[in-house]
């Protein structure tokens, strides 16, 4: 049984990356939903339709758990998903309570990236307003770097400057940690690493999950597998390059480290 991923598009891959290097007696099934990426721009309706439309399609492969990689389509679809299949589904919030926690003593504050629909969510609003109690949270949504990410434009003076006018509102003096709240984002790990201040930590949900994740299969005897961690990759608009692009964005990150 092979443990499934899904995302809108590539962002995905970053937990999916992660799962790889704890769990390397695993098999993997990855789909992105290409026909309808990006989804931070969408309607809350037609996420949840084409997210329903996906698992659909996930589910027939044998899964022993599903990793919804994508903070956006948990925030609107992770109830009815757990109402209708019932396998173990995993979610992904932004990760404001550890960046929060970091940040109480020193006072600082807290820098949240996601995408639109995610920052709108009542599920984030709440999040927020049950964490941030002293006030310490600013967001904002990056749209274009999903469709960079999707380009494969992983770095380059296009990004930086992206990245330059997006903080320019800041006083970067006054942040601890910036999150990383859409798994598009953490390629940018490493551009980013080099444009803010040296104190500023970054923090993403891939690592949380990943623990989660294992934690489910744990509980339920289902761990280690019998694989040699092989990913079958899986797309909704059915595209070949898409495939590659899916396998280039995975060596991306594995030659980080
Ligand atoms: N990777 C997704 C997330 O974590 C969504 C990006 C998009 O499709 O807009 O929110």
């Amino acid at each position: 049984m092979k443990i499934a991923f899904f995302d809108s598009g590539l962002g995905g891959i970053t937990v999916l990356n992660e799962a790889m290097k704890r769990m390397p007696q695993e098999d993997f099934v990855y789909f992105a939903d290409t026909a309808h990426v990006p989804y931070g721009m969408k309607s809350k309706d037609e996420v949840l339709t084409f997210v329903k439309q996906s698992v659909d399609t996930i589910i027939q492969e044998e899964v022993k758990a599903l990793v919804i990689a994508c903070n956006t389509a948990t925030s609107i679809a992770i109830s009815e998903l757990r109402r209708i299949h019932h396998i173990p589904i995993i979610g992904m919030e932004p990760a404001v309570k550890p960046a929060v926690e970091m940040n109480r003593s020193s006072g600082k504050r807290v820098l949240v990236f996601a995408t639109k629909l995610t920052l709108q969510e009542a599920k984030y609003r709440e999040l927020v307003s049950r964490i941030d109690d002293m006030g310490m949270v600013d967001s904002v949504p990056l749209p274009e770097l999903v469709q960079f990410c999707e380009n494969l434009m992983m770095d380059g003076p296009q990004i930086v400057d992206y990245f330059k006018t997006k903080l320019a509102p800041f006083d970067l003096s006054n942040f601890g940690t910036v999150v990383l709240g859409c798994t598009h984002y953490p390629f940018y790990r490493g551009v980013l690493s080099q444009i803010l201040p040296n104190h500023i930590q970054i923090v993403d949900g891939s690592i949380g999950t990943v623990n989660h994740l294992m934690q489910v299969l744990q509980d339920s005897n289902q761990l280690p597998g019998t694989g040699n961690g092989h990913v079958k990759w899986m797309c909704s608009s059915l595209d070949d390059a898409y495939i590659k692009k899916m396998e280039k964005a995975l060596a991306f990150l594995q030659a980080v480290k």
